[in-house]
């Protein structure tokens, strides 16, 4: 879905009906699907072991193996956390989007079903969280009331191109990590849930935003334009806690320093939004003074 994702969208009702039919065949009950009881693995990772935020400096050569893992596991549970920061954002901004229109149409019996997923997937991360027992790792304060003013105002262009940023990266490293073995088993099992409903979530935003961008005039344009580019600089900034450093013993500073300055962590900022950019790009929604905050961000 990168280059020329706008000649195929097809008719709004025709794809919400398909999206009706898929969330149907294939959607998960996290709370049942999901052994809770089962206890991590000794020896596995939360995350891949290169992805964690200081593989490759001189603090990561200070750790031993399983203090690696340790950070591994609150990795995973910190960027869960933005997930779940993100997705009471969303289902509140898709709450009101259906308030506005006709509840007999399958777009908005779509989004209601969107709302349904993401309350449970919101659930599983704060299991998640919990069953992993690390500390509460929400967004710092000021990110908190950014979201609280994004959520209660944001509409059309930025609501979706907003939503697609979280979306898509997460996607990019849940579908990697799903499928690797060195990787805790709720890690994966987590993933293959999230992956599987969010494909649908995505297919929803991006057709939608084509939709709406030749309807929106140049100062909406310009306001998505940077809304999108603030919500992405937040979300990669905010994507691990700096607390999480002090689960093995690295000064929370000292630690969020170094992966801010780990061209590793960079890379994989990049990576994980390799397949997003070229599609906001197209849709003029990167580009321009905006840039900036994307490069700032290491998102391109
Ligand atoms: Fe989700
Ligand atoms: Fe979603």
């Amino acid at each position: 879905m990168t280059a020329g994702f706008a000649s195929r969208v097809g008719d709004r009702e025709a794809t919400a009906t398909r999206l009706l039919k898929s969330s149907l065949d294939h959607s998960y009950e996290p709370s049942i699907d999901i052994d809770w009881d089962a206890p991590l693995v000794d020896g596995l990772w939360g995350v891949p072991e290169h992805r964690v935020s200081l593989y490759g400096t001189e603090l990561w050569d200070t750790l031993s193996e399983e203090q690696r893992r340790t950070l591994s596991i609150h990795e995973l549970c910190s960027v869960a956390r933005i997930g779940l920061w993100f997705e009471m954002i969303l289902m509140q901004m898709l709450l009101r989007y259906s308030y506005d229109r006709d509840p007999r149409s399958n777009h908005i019996q779509y989004a209601l079903v969107e709302i349904a997923d993401e309350c449970r997937h919101s659930i599983m991360f704060a299991k998640m969280n919990a069953h992993c027992e690390v500390p509460d790792y929400r967004p710092r304060r000021l990110t908190h009331e950014l979201g609280r003013l994004f959520k209660a105002v944001a509409s059309g262009p930025a609501m979706f191109a907003g939503t697609l940023f979280v979306e898509e990266i997460l996607d990019q490293m849940q579908r990697e990590a799903m499928r690797d073995e060195t990787v805790q088993p709720l890690t994966r099992m987590v993933n293959k849930i999230h992956v599987t409903e969010e494909a649908r979530h995505v297919r929803y935003a991006r057709e939608e935003l084509v939709r709406l961008m030749p309807r929106t005039n140049a100062a909406e344009r310009a306001l998505a334009n940077y809304l999108t580019a603030r919500i992405a600089y937040v979300v990669a900034k905010n994507l691990i806690h700096r607390d999480v450093y002090a689960s093995v013993g690295i000064d929370p500073a000292v630690g969020f320093r170094a992966a801010q300055a780990n061209p590793h962590h960079h890379e994989m900022l990049r990576w994980s939004a390799r397949k997003l950019v070229p599609f906001l790009r197209e849709q003029k929604l990167v580009g321009g003074p905006t840039e900036i905050l994307w490069r700032k961000a290491h998102l391109i």
